[in-house]
């Protein structure tokens, strides 16, 4: 009988007996697949396997800290943290292309990643949280070459690993069941898609510190009342963008000029096409009021009613 108790047994076995007494290096994203081959390999080979985590600082609210808190503190898994959003914020100044932006983060971080691991010894394995619709969709990724989807990975060149990917005869609900299986938490198990670029493509145009934390703290509170309105399940994936346009507003006897902030709610399959998601009206006067409320400088909030095509997802 096929039980996801019976394929974490078996996928251990498989592991070790692979792995005998060696290394194994894992990219940790704060995403669901890489946090659960983290800790199926923790459970599989223990102290044998070091993650390295690149906090690029355009992570949601709170994101970075779970990654460690977790994976680091409940699970064990030993992380090297690369803290380096001033070099990402450093690279990104002044390009506001979303191209271009893209390709800086992509290749900061693989640049960043392999120079960690070329620092450590002894390496044999690379472990990777490939799935099953990676492989068999592989190369049919026509629609989406519209944007360059850069996600974590690439091999130092020069380093020469065998690959480790327990998860790819896997679809996305069985990484979930298994997650939940090997008592990950609900919020981690069931994140919703993030893309790799993070917030650095929410912040449409230039990126500064200022615009990311007015993305960062709105996108919190949304995800926030979201999950309170009970309908974080049901909306495939939802967040704040920052067009940066300002208006005119008026707050107690003053004039205000600010920016506006954008909600993104859609519903999906694959992301390939989408819909708005039709939140309740009460739901959006809440979120709206409390971003306008908490988030300084933004006195404007706008709701995205188109569909994937002719919009995209993402605003960049
Ligand atoms: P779009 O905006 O293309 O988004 O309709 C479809 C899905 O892809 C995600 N997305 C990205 N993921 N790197 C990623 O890893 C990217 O550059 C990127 N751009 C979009 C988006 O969040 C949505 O889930």
């Amino acid at each position: 009988d096929w039980t996801m108790g019976n394929f974490i047994e078996m996928e251990i076995n498989k592991i070790r007996e692979q792995v005998g007494d060696k290394k194994v290096l894992l990219g940790l994203s704060g995403g669901v697949d890489s946090s659960v081959v983290g800790v199926l390999l923790q459970k599989a080979i223990g102290d044998q396997l070091t993650c390295i985590f690149v906090d690029h600082g355009l992570l949601r609210k709170g994101e970075a800290e779970q990654v460690m808190d977790s994976l680091g503190g409940k699970f064990g898994l030993n992380i090297i943290k690369v803290d380096a959003k001033d070099r990402f914020l450093d690279k990104l100044a002044g390009v506001s292309d979303p191209e271009k932006k893209r390709k800086i983060i992509g290749n900061e971080f693989v640049y960043l990643f392999d120079d960690e691991a070329t620092k450590l010894d002894g390496i044999d394995f690379l472990a990777q949280g490939t799935l099953y619709t990676d492989i068999v969709e592989s190369g049919t990724e026509t629609a989406q070459t519209i944007k360059s989807h850069h996600n974590v990975g690439g091999l130092p060149e020069d380093m020469q690993f065998e690959l480790i990917e327990p998860l790819n005869t896997l679809f996305k609900d069985e990484v979930r069941a298994l997650g939940i299986e090997l008592g990950m938490p609900e919020a981690l198990v069931w994140r919703q898609p993030f893309p790799g670029p993070g917030l650095g493509i929410r912040v449409l145009g230039e990126i500064t510190e200022e615009k990311l934390e007015i993305v960062r703290d709105s996108d919190a509170i949304l995800r926030e009342e979201i999950a309170n309105a009970g309908l974080d399940r049901d909306i495939w994936q939802y967040f704040t963008v920052l067009p940066g346009i300002r208006s005119v507003g008026v707050m107690g006897d003053g004039r205000t000029y600010d920016y506006t902030v954008g909600i993104r709610a859609v519903t999906s399959i694959d992301g390939m096409t989408a819909d708005f998601a039709r939140i309740p009206w009460d739901v959006l006067q809440k979120i709206s009021v409390r971003i306008v409320n908490e988030v300084d400088h933004v006195n404007r909030i706008v709701y995205d009613i188109t569909s994937k095509p002719p919009a995209t997802v993402e605003w960049e």
